[in-house]
């Protein structure tokens, strides 16, 4: 038997964090602005009330009654950061085993072993499975989105589904749409598909259905309010930012995105790391029990953020059902608020038997619903090192060695919907004269570091955490590693072999006078990512580059504009720069923005700029002329203060394109904004009234029966560790000593120490809200209201090309809710039409879309169905002209 010393713990003693963890329950908070308040909501519902996941809950109800109270604890959390390839005992000797900075997957739960359920194996990314060999590295969510294309979302989750199982990951640990994109300098803006709520809920439910369909568990996140990267995390200096969010912008905006998950079906759910009015996420009743699990009938499980586990028995009470990665928020020192804490705190009668009993339900029901039960592979890769063998603990002190990577290449022909996606993101901004498509007989410069992945590999920098080379996606936990890396020098290379290529961000000095038919192409960046990196002095958010280019990119354009007078402008970026410091020099003729590609950055591009293809993407955002264009709330970033950042959402629905109509201010180019080579025409529109509608939706059913077990609380000896079981130190069990679970029992049985418990505690099952009654709301909020019909023409004459409908909502005025002037609600991409061709294309528009928030009703209400029931004559019903829509 081989032993290693591991030296991952090292890192984390030397951090000034590593003090020993500062629990903080639900007790006192941190002040909020007045009028915020998280309102408790107890008990959690029980899941299994929906007829979509009855059969599931049916054998997930036979499965965990059989468990003892030891299993339940171990499978509702990890076994600790760094732990958990527990299943492979095979010593092989190691080769070279030099890599200790990576880990396994990056969340392992305990396993129910006599019984046959498994460690799940949790994995990220939202654009392809992390930290392993072989695998497709995907465009990311924005790219995704700015296609606009729903075939191409679900067929991008069919594929990213498939490399998750073929790798053996249970859960993967994406789409994210939180943030939704509020902050144009936020960090992680980029994993989700768009600053819209319905941009980013079509998106995700699309993404939710390709992955699941392929046995794997998808994980919507970050439940709620992430809308900036600094100061998100809780440490035992400071609590994590407060996003203060009223009821009517949670229901609108943020919320709007994870109940299309939800209703799509989605297995989990993962909080956020910041709290929402004072109170953490982990552990919010009112956003879980309340919101999630009542109000949108959520029947899967709720997984905490990568240590921002903050309390034991009050998150449980609130709703949460898996904490990750098992740790305490200051992890490896082998301490947990749950496993063995759940278990004393079950024993002890804090936490009821009926509230743990629905947490590991909720887990064993996502694993059946999934058919994780049937043949699903076990994971065979380490995202601790590439090496065929590897440190099976990396976290202990001294671990065995096994093989902990079997090579299995799950690429297949992904590469081809991958290349698609990156293709038809890539939106023309501009195009004067018709500069484009180029010739490859053009005579071409090329400028910029960004054309050319970075030259020490694309994977040279961990979790791509610096910005060389072609930026293909942003940094953090949000990424994959590249197989390859085809990018846009040799893609061009390929196209014109004699093309010059400047590999430098400042304008070189010894450029002859180009003729004036020289085409130069110059390529900038703008990254962002995850906070626990800092790039260049970002951290996280672009707080230090703003939206300006990276490495003089805006001055680089300038200079090759005062030379050249055929400029083209290749855009990667996470989301919106500011592009008025050369967008309007005419020498500038064309702007891409190419998004974040992934690996097809090459191709993809040529194919567009060459025109194989028509550019047929569209901005997922809007660009402003100046960053004050809109409030400060979401213009700046938080900065530090004393004690809990207040981040308050004073600026209601009206973010992105939603404020800059209220204010009546031109955007640079409009949220929804994309040019082809060719034109379109749109006509014959019609609209349809389909579901006639009452101001609310009609009443909700009542819950149906879930699962029913004993709630006395367990013998102790359920507890026990095995007899002589040989621990493994900072690997985290839910097992107690017997001494220690005598001792918790005996408090239990006494009954006379009460635990201290949150205001507003109840055990009693509520009915469920009005607004509730399915998987994501009152079923018919789902009920398609309006159909909307209109066929579009390639009116060009040269080129083929996609168009992009989108379908905006603008209520009549004089309307009893103040409303946004208008609200994207559905889209549809043509196929490819060729000059002449037509297409008709139906969008829908469902009550939901057509309702409002009404705060005091804590319902939707369609305002058009109020005033025909008011007998005001401009029903919806009676004149859906009243509905405007813009195509
Ligand atoms: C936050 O506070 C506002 C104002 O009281 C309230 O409308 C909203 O429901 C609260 N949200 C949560 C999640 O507690
Ligand atoms: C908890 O899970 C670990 C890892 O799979 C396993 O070794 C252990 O036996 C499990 N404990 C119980 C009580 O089943
Ligand atoms: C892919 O797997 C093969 C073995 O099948 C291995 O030789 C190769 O190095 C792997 N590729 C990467 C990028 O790790
Ligand atoms: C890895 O997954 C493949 C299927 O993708 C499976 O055939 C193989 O047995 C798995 N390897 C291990 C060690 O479980
Ligand atoms: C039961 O145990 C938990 C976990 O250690 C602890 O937080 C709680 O205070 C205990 N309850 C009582 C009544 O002692
Ligand atoms: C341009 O590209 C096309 C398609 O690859 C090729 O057929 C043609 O020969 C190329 N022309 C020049 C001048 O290289």
């Amino acid at each position: 038997m081989v032993y290693r010393v591991s030296a991952v713990w090292l890192s984390f003693l030397l951090s000034p964090l590593a003090l020993p963890a500062l629990a903080r329950g639900v007790g006192p908070r941190d002040p909020v602005p007045a009028g915020y308040h998280a309102e408790p909501y107890y008990p959690t519902p029980h899941g299994g009330w929906l007829d979509s996941w009855r059969d599931a809950y049916a054998k997930a109800e036979a499965l965990v009654s059989q468990m003892t109270l030891a299993e339940k604890t171990n499978i509702t959390s990890g076994v600790g950061i760094y732990m958990g390839k527990g299943q492979y005992w095979d010593f092989a000797p190691a080769e070279t085993t030099t890599d200790w900075v990576h880990r396994p997957c990056v969340g392992n739960t305990g396993s129910a072993d006599r019984l046959g359920f498994p460690q799940l194996c949790l994995q990220d990314s939202a654009l392809g499975v992390s930290s392993a060999d072989n695998v497709t590295a995907f465009p990311a969510g924005i790219t995704t989105g700015a296609t606009w294309d729903k075939a191409l979302m679900y067929a991008r989750g069919v594929a990213m589904g498939k490399e998750f199982r073929g790798k053996g990951a249970n859960v993967h640990l994406g789409p994210s749409v939180g943030p939704l994109g509020r902050k144009p300098l936020g960090g992680r803006n980029w994993e989700g598909f768009g600053a819209d709520p319905v941009l980013q809920g079509k998106a995700a439910a699309l993404h939710i259905k390709g992955v699941q369909e392929q046995g794997v568990i998808s994980t919507i996140k970050h439940y709620i309010g992430n809308e900036q990267e600094m100061f998100r995390m809780y440490n035992p200096f400071q609590p994590g930012y407060s996003a203060n969010i009223d009821d009517r912008t949670l229901h609108e905006l943020y919320l709007w995105p994870f109940a299309e998950a939800i209703h799509a079906g989605v297995g989990a759910v993962m909080t956020a790391y910041n709290a929402v009015n004072g109170s953490a996420c982990s552990q919010h009743s009112h956003l879980i029990n309340g919101i999630l699990k009542d109000e949108l009938g959520f029947q899967g499980l709720v997984m905490s953020d990568w240590l921002s586990h903050i309390s034991g028995v009050d998150s449980a009470l609130a709703g949460l059902d898996m904490n990750m990665p098992g740790d305490t928020n200051i992890p490896l020192f082998g301490f947990s608020l749950w496993q063995y804490e759940l278990t004393r705190s079950v024993l002890n009668g804090s936490v009821p038997m009926d509230r743990l009993n629905d947490m590991a339900t909720r887990v064993v029901a996502a694993w059946y619903k999934m058919g994780q039960d049937k043949n699903h592979p076990r994971p065979n890769f380490s995202s601790n090192t590439r090496d065929k063998n590897g440190l099976l603990y990396p976290a202990a002190v001294f671990s065995p060695i096994g093989q902990v990577n079997w090579f299995v290449n799950v690429q297949d022909d992904h590469y081809l919907v991958a290349r698609q996606v990156a293709q038809d993101a890539i939106t023309l901004l501009k195009n004067d004269g018709n500069l484009l498509p180029l010739s490859n007989a053009s005579k071409t410069s090329v400028f910029g570091t960004d054309a050319q992945v970075n030259p020490s590999g694309p994977n040279a920098c961990l979790n791509r955490a610096c910005n060389k080379g072609t930026l293909g996606m942003g940094w953090g936990s949000g990424v994959a590693d590249y197989p390859y890396f085809d990018d846009p020098i040799s893609a061009i290379k390929r196209r014109v072999p004699d093309v010059k290529f400047h590999n430098t961000d400042t304008f070189p000095s010894n450029i002859g006078t180009p003729s004036s038919d020289e085409v130069a192409i110059v390529f900038i960046s703008s990254d962002a990512g995850e906070n626990s990196f800092t790039v260049e002095n970002n951290h996280g958010d672009r707080d230090s580059d703003k939206l300006a280019a990276w490495h003089g990119g805006d001055k680089l354009i300038q200079k090759a504009a005062e030379k050249y007078s055929n400029v083209v402008v290749v855009v990667h970026t996470v989301g919106p720069l500011i592009l008025e410091s050369w967008i309007d020099h005419p020498s500038v003729k064309a702007v891409l923005f190419a998004h974040l590609p992934g690996q097809e950055a090459g191709e993809s591009l040529t194919n567009v700029l060459f025109g194989d293809v028509s550019p047929s993407g569209h901005l997922p955002y809007s660009i402003t002329k100046s960053a004050t264009d809109y409030p400060d709330s979401i213009a700046n970033l938080k900065t530090f203060t004393l004690g809990q950042v207040q981040d308050t959402y004073s600026e209601g629905l009206y973010i992105d394109y939603r404020s800059l109509h209220k204010q009546s201010i031109k955007p640079r180019f409009a949220f929804g904004h994309g040019l082809s080579y060719t034109t379109f025409t749109f006509s014959n529109p019609t609209i349809r009234a389909v579901t006639p509608l009452s101001l609310v939706p009609p009443p909700r059913a009542p819950k149906g029966p879930t699962p029913s077990y004993s709630t006395a609380i367990p013998a102790a000896s359920e507890a026990y560790y095995p007899p002589n079981f040989p621990t493994i130190w900072r690997y985290l069990y839910s097992w107690l000593r017997p001494g220690e679970a005598d001792a918790a029992a005996a408090v239990g049985a006494a009954g006379t120490k009460k635990y201290p418990y949150p205001a507003g505690y109840s055990t009693a099952q509520r009915a469920g809200p009005a607004a509730g009654g399915g998987e994501g709301g009152n079923p018919a909020l789902w009920d398609v209201a309006y159909e909307v019909a209109v066929t579009v023409t390639n009116s060009g004459a040269a080129h083929a090309g996609k168009a992009s409908v989108q379908a905006y909502l603008q209520y009549p005025t004089g309307m009893p809710y103040d409303v946004p002037v208008v609200q994207l609600r559905d889209f549809e991409k043509t196929r490819e039409l060729g000059p002449g061709e037509s297409q008709e294309v139906v969008l829908r528009l469902t009550r939901k879309d057509v309702s409002v928030w009404d705060v005091e009703a804590q319902h939707w209400v369609a305002p058009g169905a109020a005033a025909a029931g008011a007998g005001a004559g401009r029903g919806a019903d009676s004149n859906p002209n009243n509905f405007e829509f813009k195509l």
